[in-house]
Parts: C-alpha cells; sequence; structure tokens
C-alpha cells in the first residue's frame, strides 16, 4: 500500500545462534553497610527481599519507592562523617539485625531511629536537633536502602544521578549536569550499595563481572562498571524513571517542538507511518516515543520490546517483553533480536523497539516492511542522515552479506520518518528535524525534511534561542497514507500554518 511497501527481500540466513534457555535466579547475599572498623553482622542488614529476584518479576513502574525524605544534596565536614562512622559502630554492636531483617520498613526505620537517639544521648555527641535529624536519616538509609543516595533518588528534578567513585556525585537538572555534595564513605560502601541494587534482579556485580545492568524497584534504569575497569572506584549511572511521563502538550510549552509540529506529529502516528526517533544519549527519544505511542487507536494490538521498560502505554492491547542479561553462569540471555523475530509470531499491529542497537534493526525493518505499518524505535544518533547511516552498520553488524543498495532499498521501503531529538548546549532539548524517507536515486537514499529548528543565537543568560520552521513541502510523500486515513485536510492545514509562521 502507499508504493513503500513490498520491497520484499527474503529473509537471509541469520547468523544468530543463541538459544534461549532457562533463567537461574542467581541470588545473591546482600552485602551490609559497615563503618571502617566494623563489626560483623549477625545478619543480613537490609529487611528489602533478602534474595534474588529474577528480573522479569521486578515490580511494576508504578510501584512505590520505599519512604525516603528528601534532602539537600549538599557537602558535610569531615567531623560530620566521624561522628557518623561512632555511631554507626555502635549500632551494629546494638542491634539485632535477625530481628531487623523480619520488620516491615517503617517499623525498622523507627527501631533505628530509637536506638541511635539513645546512643547519641549516652556518648554525648554534641549535634542541634537538624543535625541529629539529618544523622538519624542517613544511618537508616544506609542500612535499609540506597545510603547517600536516598536523597537524590526521592527529588522529582533529577533525571540522571552519575556517581563517579565514592567522592564525585553528579546530577543532570533542568538538562544541565552539576556536582553534588554527596558522597560515600568510601569506594567499599559505594559498591555494596550497587550490589544491593542489582541483587534485587537477580545479579552480581564484582571484580568477575564488573559491568552490570539493572533497575530500581521504582522502574528507574541503572547501569554499573566496577573495578577493576571502572578505576577509580565504581561509576554507577540511574536514569530517573519518570512515573508521569512528559506529554506532547508539555513538550510544545518548553518550546521542544512548535504546536503545528506537534500536530504533524499527531497526524504521522495516527495514519501508521514507521517512525524511527533519533538522537544522542539523554536527548529525549524515549520520551518523545512515548508521547507519540498516545496518538495509536485504543483497538490495536501493540507489542512493546525494552531493554529496561520505561515506555508507558496507555492504550489496553498491549504486550510488553523486557530483555534478559546472562545469568551469573553466562547462560539465558533473551536478546533484543530473539524479542523482535518473536514478536512477529505474536500477530502483531505496531511492533515498538525501546532502543534499536544492534542486529535486531533487520528485524524491525522487515516487520515495517512486512503489514506491521506504524512500528516505531530509537536509535542513537546525531541527525537523520546518520541514523541511515548507523542502520547500514547495525545490518552489517549482524554479519548480513546484502548489497550496500539491496540494505538500502529495504531501509527505504521499510521507514517512513525519522524524528531527530536534540539536547542543545543549554541544556534544552528540542526536536530538530523531522525528515521523511522518500526513495533512491542511484545507489543514494534521498530524504526530505518537513519541519527544521533554525537556531539562531543565544540570548543574555545563555539560552539558545531559535524557531521551528517549515521547509515549504506542502504535499509529503506520506499524504496517500493520510487520505487514506481520513486525515489529509488536518495535514494540509497544519503545513500551511506552519509555513505561514515561518516566513
Ligand atoms: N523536551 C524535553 N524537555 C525537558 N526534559 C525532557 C524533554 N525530553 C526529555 N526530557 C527529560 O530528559 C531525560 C532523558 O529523556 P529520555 O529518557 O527520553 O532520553 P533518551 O534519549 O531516551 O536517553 P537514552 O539515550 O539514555 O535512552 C528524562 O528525564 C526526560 O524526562
Ligand atoms: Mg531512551
Amino acid at each position: 500500500m502507499f508504493g513503500k511497501r513490498g520491497t520484499g527481500v527474503p529473509h537471509p540466513a541469520a547468523p544468530h545462534t543463541e538459544t534461549p534457555k532457562t533463567f537461574s535466579g542467581g541470588a545473591d547475599v546482600l552485602t551490609p553497610e559497615r563503618p571502617a572498623a566494623p563489626q560483623q553482622p549477625k545478619a543480613d542488614l537490609t529487611p528489602r527481599e533478602p534474595t534474588a529476584r529474577p528480573r522479569e518479576e521486578a515490580p511494576k513502574p508504578t510501584s512505590p519507592a520505599p519512604a525516603r525524605s528528601p534532602q539537600p544534596a549538599r557537602a558535610r565536614s569531615e567531623s560530620y562523617y566521624d561522628t557518623k562512622s561512632q555511631v554507626f559502630s555502635a549500632l551494629i554492636e546494638t542491634i539485632d539485625l535477625s530481628q531487623l531483617a523480619n520488620l516491615d520498613p517503617d517499623s525498622a526505620r523507627e527501631e533505628i531511629r530509637d536506638i541511635v537517639n539513645d546512643i547519641i544521648a549516652i556518648k554525648n555527641f554534641a549535634m542541634s536537633i537538624s543535625e541529629q535529624e539529618e544523622l538519624l536519616e542517613d544511618i537508616c538509609n544506609d542500612v535499609l536502602g540506597y545510603g547517600p543516595l536516598e536523597p537524590l533518588l526521592a527529588r522529582d528534578d533529577i533525571a540522571d544521578i552519575m556517581v563517579n567513585g565514592a567522592k564525585d556525585v553528579y546530577i543532570e537538572v533542568n538538562g544541565k549536569v552539576e556536582q553534588t555534595g554527596v558522597r560515600f564513605r568510601d569506594n567499599q560502601q559505594l559498591l555494596n550499595i550497587c550490589q544491593r541494587i542489582v541483587s534485587q534482579v537477580g545479579r552480581r556485580v564484582d571484580e568477575s563481572s564488573p559491568i552490570c545492568d539493572a533497575r530500581l524497584p521504582d522502574g528507574s534504569r541503572v547501569n554499573v562498571i566496577a573495578p577493576p575497569l571502572a578505576i577509580d572506584g565504581a561509576s554507577l549511572t540511574i536514569r530517573k524513571f519518570k512515573k508521569d511521563k512528559l506529554t506532547l502538550d508539555q513538550l510544545v510549552r518548553f518550546g521542544a517542538i512548535s504546536p503545528e509540529g506537534a500536530e504533524i506529529l499527531k497526524i504521522i502516528g495516527r495514519v501508521r507511518c514507521n517512525v524511527l526517533i533519533s538522537g544522542g544519549t539523554g536527548s529525549g527519544k524515549t520520551t518523545l516515543l512515548n508521547c507519540l505511542t498516545s496518538f495509536i487507536d485504543l483497538d490495536e494490538r501493540i507489542i512493546t520490546c525494552e531493554d529496561s521498560a520505561e515506555l508507558q502505554l496507555q492504550q489496553p492491547h498491549v504486550v510488553r517483553l523486557e530483555t534478559r542479561p546472562p545469568n551469573l553462569e553466562g547462560e539465558g540471555e533473551v536478546t533484543m533480536r530473539d524479542l523482535v523475530r518473536n514478536c512477529l509470531r505474536m500477530r502483531p499491529e505496531r511492533i515498538i523497539v525501546g532502543e534499536v542497537r544492534g542486529p535486531e534493526v533487520f528485524d524491525l525493518l522487515q516487520a515495517m516492511n512486512t503489514g506491521h505499518d506504524g512500528s516505531m524505535g530509537t536509535i542513537h544518533a546525531n541527525n537523520p542522515r546518520e541514523c541511515l547511516n548507523r542502520i547500514e552498520s547495525m545490518v552489517a553488524m549482524g554479519g548480513f552479506t546484502l548489497p550496500q543498495r539491496t540494505v538500502r532499498e529495504i531501509i527505504v521501503g521499510s521507514v517512513d520518518v525519522i524524528i531527530q531529538a536534540t539536547r542543545l548546549r543549554d541544556g534544552s532539548r528540542r526536536i530538530t528535524h523531522v525528515t521523511e524517507v522518500i526513495g533512491m536515486e542511484g545507489d543514494v537514499i534521498i530524504t526530505q525534511d518537513l519541519m527544521l529548528y533554525d537556531m539562531k543565537g543565544e540570548d543574555a543568560n545563555g539560552k539558545i534561542v531559535g524557531q521551528h520552521v517549515s521547509t515549504g513541502i506542502a504535499r509529503p510523500h506520506f499524504w496517500d497514507r493520510a487520505r487514506y486515513y481520513g486525515e489529509e485536510q488536518r495535514l494540509a492545514t497544519t503545513l500551511e500554518a506552519m509555513e505561514r509562521k515561518s516566513d
């Protein structure tokens, strides 16, 4: 239909050899946080789940985060850490950890607070009430939660938390990366917290397996890379999960896209164009993908494939799939490619791939090309042209030995629109291109931009000034498709309005 589909190139023999095997948990005993000269704890300190939970059983993103109190991320004095270390040692000597592990988090917190208050009184530490309150909260977080990370995890305005060893913690707020005063006691405490995080999804991080992906119970995406690969102590990166995902209307309000641009995106989603969202790290690709899915009809059967479930589709008929890393024995991995291929046997109407970064691109292109119109995915690339190149290299990564021209024909036959998301140097995120893939001229793929972001300069506060502009295309390549879905009038009116505003 619409002259683009059906460049039916046979699926070449795939080089893929992974066989999904059964997952064998990989339970892990959590290591409790201990002060510099620790007493041996009698049991696991944490009342969180004592045994590892397989990844697929991780709670849905909507599950509540453990109780935490937001604190400012400010630096503390050496004497604070010294006092804390002494109180901590005394606490470990006093408390019956096995009993603590049986309590619910709130009661455990209360218990710790009572004992710590007593310790402070007996040892006669000179502290103000607010200092004491801070210390109490801190120690509770160390024993029950994610230690110094807790105040950062409690904040909603943070997009990313980046820990580079025990003493350097950065956050991204409003698109800007800034250093915090938060620090860990030492690299061992940091590693213990990393271990606590990843063991909740049945994984382990140590010298023998120093790289690990996981997620927090609230759905936040986590990556850990530990020594010896990370030279200055474990590096932990957390993409905070936003329960209330940004909507397209909010993106318009932030100036990420113009109202007319947003209307075009709605039409693109509604008329089942195959869309790739391209962008750099943290440029807002997943957010945009999530926005686009909200314009899918309620009666469509959608299958999503993700490495870490981030999308929140509103439709009722959705199957959510998630890849699985290998277990501790290196077995049981289920790759994105396995998922996308399996999708095809699940009678999907649309396939949505959270992030395309390997040979699964070929399966997604095939799906787009064979009746699953309206499929979508995101790709790491800095502009639409680079996105096309990336697709070609990813096809090559899969070991397919197709002639370049054939690969390009498949791309042209599959992808309708590339939407480019960019994080600008002032920290703002913008949709900089809405580009159609329209055909081939010789061996070259031809694209046409429908909308661009025209950067004019910056204002006195260093904020980028610019405007979303029309490129003057009155009849996009997906015009027939829009007509088929009864959206041609809306498309024409929007393009006209965009053109008028650009003059
Ligand atoms: N237009 C926007 N304005 C403000 N914040 C935004 C915008 N788009 C996305 N964000 C925020 O930026 C952060 C990163 O967004 P998102 O996860 O969508 O990026 P991404 O490109 O998918 O990142 P990654 O490459 O790591 O997967 C999120 O906290 C999100 O809420
Ligand atoms: Mg993403």
